[in-house]
């Protein structure tokens, strides 16, 4: 089946009520029929649920959902996508190993590195290119784990995701792929060479604002390790977010070609307005990875940066002059959303640090919307024109 079809047939079997669409299975624990029931569902001898940090039926949707999506073997949900990053480090690498990440990846990655597994014994170095080639020769005896996103957050950074699955598999190196502004109806890094798929489902898998949540999508190896961590830890993904974002899987489709079509039109359209030094955008020409980005994206995905001529005050401004358009932190929303990650996201790193990762102190982030496109540009405009 394709696509759009399996992200709206892939449910929970049908209950006696015969309901059209899966109801949510708000319970912490299920019930057996006898102590024996009970002992070999325990011993997962016989199949069954016990508990929803072990087993959920709304949240096994959405994971089987995520796996035939992203052409894994089987998925495993999170309360979050950082609890998807956390899961997949905790299960991957263990004392003595290093791992080898992009400096273009989200900040709380960076931290999880800095703060906790640094201090469990994992190195880790941090590499500034999209080239694989300067990646393997960066890669130690002990490294075990290459980590990227692509498009990264918030410069857009590419990473031919095939040449990355090469250098991985000549080295034996479990290479992780953030995959949360692509989506799968987007990218597929599975099909590609990656061994795991990341997502903080908050973003467009939810799609509204609503819930957080993550996944990872990996080989049924892998994930049953990741099951066995979540049992034990307990970030689990709640029965009604993962009903939510099951719901939403089965627009995914539709709203991943509006947020593409009418970031693209945008990205067009602010290369030509007056205050605007350069628009960064995955399907513009102007893109140093466009090949790349063309290769491995259906489309170039829902987010547009921008630089605006001056600096951080001028970001400010134009933030500020804004009145449809929602200042927030998160992304993939219906609602159109700014920030100016030089004065926000990012304010803690020094400007040198900033401009590696392509953050530059009038860059201006957009999570562009399924509002009409018009009435985006019309508010965009004035506040251009108040700067
Ligand atoms: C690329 C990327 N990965 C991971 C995360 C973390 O996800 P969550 O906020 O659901 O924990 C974010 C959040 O913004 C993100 O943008």
């Amino acid at each position: 089946m394709k696509f759009e079809t399996l992200a709206i047939r892939t449910q929970t079997e049908r209950g006696k009520e015969n309901e059209h669409s899966t109801p949510i299975f708000a319970t912490s624990g299920f019930v057996f029929d006898s102590a024996d029931d009970m002992r070999q569902i325990f011993a997962d001898e016989m199949p069954g649920n016990v508990y929803s940090r072990y087993t959920n039926p709304s949240v096994r949707e959405f994971e089987n959902k995520m796996a035939l999506l992203e052409g894994g073997e089987d998925a495993i949900a999170t309360a979050t996508g950082m609890a998807a990053i956390f899961t997949t480090f905790a299960c991957l690498l263990k004392q003595g190993d290093h791992l080898l990440m992009s400096q273009a990846v989200f900040g709380s990655t960076i931290k999880l590195m800095e703060n906790y597994f640094q201090k469990w014994g994992v190195s880790y170095d941090m590499i500034n290119s999209t080239d694989a080639s300067a990646w393997a020769k960066a890669m130690k005896d002990n490294t075990k784990l290459i980590y990227i996103e692509t498009p990264s957050n918030p410069g857009l950074q590419i990473f031919d995701l095939e040449a990355f699955g090469k250098i991985c598999k000549q080295r034996n190196v479990v290479f992780v792929v953030d995959n949360c502004f692509a989506t799968p109806y987007l990218q597929t890094p599975l099909a590609l060479g990656a061994d795991v798929s990341i997502h903080s489902a908050t973003k467009y898998i939810d799609g509204q604002g609503r819930v957080m949540g993550g996944v990872i999508v990996a080989s049924k190896a892998q994930t049953k390790l990741f099951d066995q961590f979540m049992r034990n830890a307990g970030p689990t993904l709640s029965p009604f977010n993962a009903w939510v974002l099951s719901k939403s899987l089965e627009t995914l489709s539709i709203r991943m070609d509006k947020h593409c079509e009418n970031a693209h039109n945008l990205a067009e359209w602010l290369e030509n307005q007056e205050m605007v030094k350069k628009v960064n955008y995955p399907f513009l020409n102007s893109h140093p990875d466009v090949e790349t980005a063309k290769k491995q994206m259906k489309l170039g995905g829902g987010i547009v940066t921008f630089e605006l001529k001056g600096a951080i005050e001028e970001g400010k401004k134009f933030l500020n002059a804004l009145n449809m358009l929602s200042l927030s932190a998160n992304l993939g929303d219906t609602r159109t959303i700014v920030t100016h990650p030089a004065s926000s996201t990012h304010s803690k790193l020094s400007a040198d640090q900033r401009n590696m990762v392509g953050i530059t102190d009038s860059m201006v982030r957009v999570s562009v919307g399924l509002e009409h496109l018009d009435d985006i540009k019309a508010d965009i405009l004035q506040a251009l024109d108040s700067i």
